[in-house]
């Protein structure tokens, strides 16, 4: 099994990163849906929703929201939050959403907080811009929310241990081969894990060729949450806004 198939699915990585919470995703949400300008009732898609903290709040701002995620213990804990217009199902990103998934196309299409960058072959790259572009109205928006490669070089940090309730993640990160690895070691409960992220550290412009083979057009980069503008030297995200055209 791939890394990202075990470790999303355990409830270690949710307990990892609980401090990227429900109110980190809001205030980014009300920004870029209002600089977007993306009217209410439009159809949007969370593909690699976790979850679900920016499906429900998409939900409630008035959208008609569908979260998918390989990870079937996040599907179905979100299933709580479903209602007649948010829904969520198991699906691998690499796979057709329209019209299996997804009956309908849809206005906009968010895949956030670095849900890309897990597949070793390009051609896996490349079948999540085509099954967006293919479920994607025309002039519908791609919202890639994705880590910037050199601030991740210029700010690594080797060796570190974070406390997250009665247990010591140890985290040591490095650069290999034009991936980000990061290995996470900890005990609980007497049992020791280990288990590993590994993200391909795609550069502004990888992003910007897959995007236009598949017809999208680049309409902005943010550098961040706030939506500041990017700086390739300093931007801890690099937020990538197409249009299908
Ligand atoms: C870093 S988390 C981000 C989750 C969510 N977007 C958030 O911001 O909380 C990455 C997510 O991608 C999902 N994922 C990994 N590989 C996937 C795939 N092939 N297809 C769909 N989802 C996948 C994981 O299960 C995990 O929920």
């Amino acid at each position: 099994m791939a890394w990202f198939e075990t470790w999303f699915n355990t409830p270690y990585y949710h307990i990892l990163y609980k401090d990227r919470n429900f109110e980190e995703a809001e205030n980014f949400i009300s920004l870029l849906i209002n600089d977007l300008q993306i009217p209410k009732h439009s159809k949007i898609i969370d593909l690699a929703c976790g979850k679900g903290r920016h499906s429900v709040f998409l939900n409630k701002m008035g959208f008609e929201v569908l979260g998918l995620d390989l990870s079937e213990e996040s599907i179905s804990q979100n299933k709580i939050f479903e209602n007649e217009t948010l829904k969520f199902k198991v699906h691998d990103m690499r796979h057709p959403i329209y019209p299996e998934i997804s009956k309908m196309k849809v206005d906009a299409v968010c895949n956030l907080f670095t849900s890309f960058g897990y597949f070793e072959s390009e051609d896996d790259d490349k079948k999540v811009f085509r099954s967006v572009a293919d479920v994607l109205e025309d002039n519908g928006f791609f919202v890639l929310d994705f880590l910037n490669e050199k601030w991740v070089k210029n700010t690594l940090v080797a060796e570190a241990v974070t406390t997250k309730g009665n247990i010591d993640f140890h985290i040591s990160k490095r650069i290999e081969d034009q991936h980000v690895i990061k290995d996470i070691v900890f005990k609980d409960q007497g049992e020791d894990f280990h288990f590993y992220e590994k993200v391909k550290l795609h550069t502004l412009e990888e992003i910007g060729s897959y995007a236009a083979e598949f017809g999208f057009e680049r309409v902005k980069t943010y550098g961040d949450y706030n939506l500041g503008t990017f700086d390739r030297d300093t931007s801890p995200r690099c937020i990538n806004v197409f249009r299908k055209l």
